[in-house]
């Protein structure tokens, strides 16, 4: 047989997940801070999903780009989520912030891959959010 399928997980080609990050990067809505990003993944099922930071006058109410590129995820089809990659405008990664680290956690677990860069390993996610709360935690902590 040609062409079996060794491993259920997807090939992850970076410089396409780089590019479509990129490109959602030109698509924000960042009129406040300025700071543009685009972020774009590799599905399980072997989806890419993208998303773009949207800001609000209400500062706080602010959607990263990991938010709406959850989003997309689950209008997909909720797969999870195998290799990230967050970039501004200047088209390198941007470190995840806290929140988005927990949001990427839930759909991607500790093994979600991250990118970091051309002159760098991807980082799994455990090593930006080591000890993470997490949806069995739910599971298992209940009183009642
Ligand atoms: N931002 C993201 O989109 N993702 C992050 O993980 C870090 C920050 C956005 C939010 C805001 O629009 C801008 O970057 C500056 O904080």
């Amino acid at each position: 047989m040609y062409n079996e399928d060794v491993s259920s997980a997807p090939e992850i080609d970076w410089a396409e997940l780089r590019a479509l990050a990129r490109a959602a990067a030109t698509r924000s809505y960042a009129p406040y801070s300025n700071v543009t990003v685009g972020a774009s993944a590799l599905a399980s099922d072997g989806n890419t999903v993208v998303g773009s930071n949207v800001e609000n006058a209400s500062y706080g109410l602010t959607l990263c780009a990991e938010c709406s590129l959850v989003s997309d995820l689950i209008r997909q089809g909720g797969a999870r989520l195998v290799a990230v990659s967050i970039v501004a405008g200047d088209g390198k990664p941007i470190a995840p912030c806290g929140r988005c680290r927990q949001l990427l956690f839930e759909h991607g677990g500790g093994d979600l891959l991250v990118d970091a860069g051309d002159d760098a390993a991807p980082l799994k996610l455990s090593e930006l959010l080591p000890g993470a709360f997490g949806p069995e935690d739910l599971g298992i902590r209940r009183n009642r």
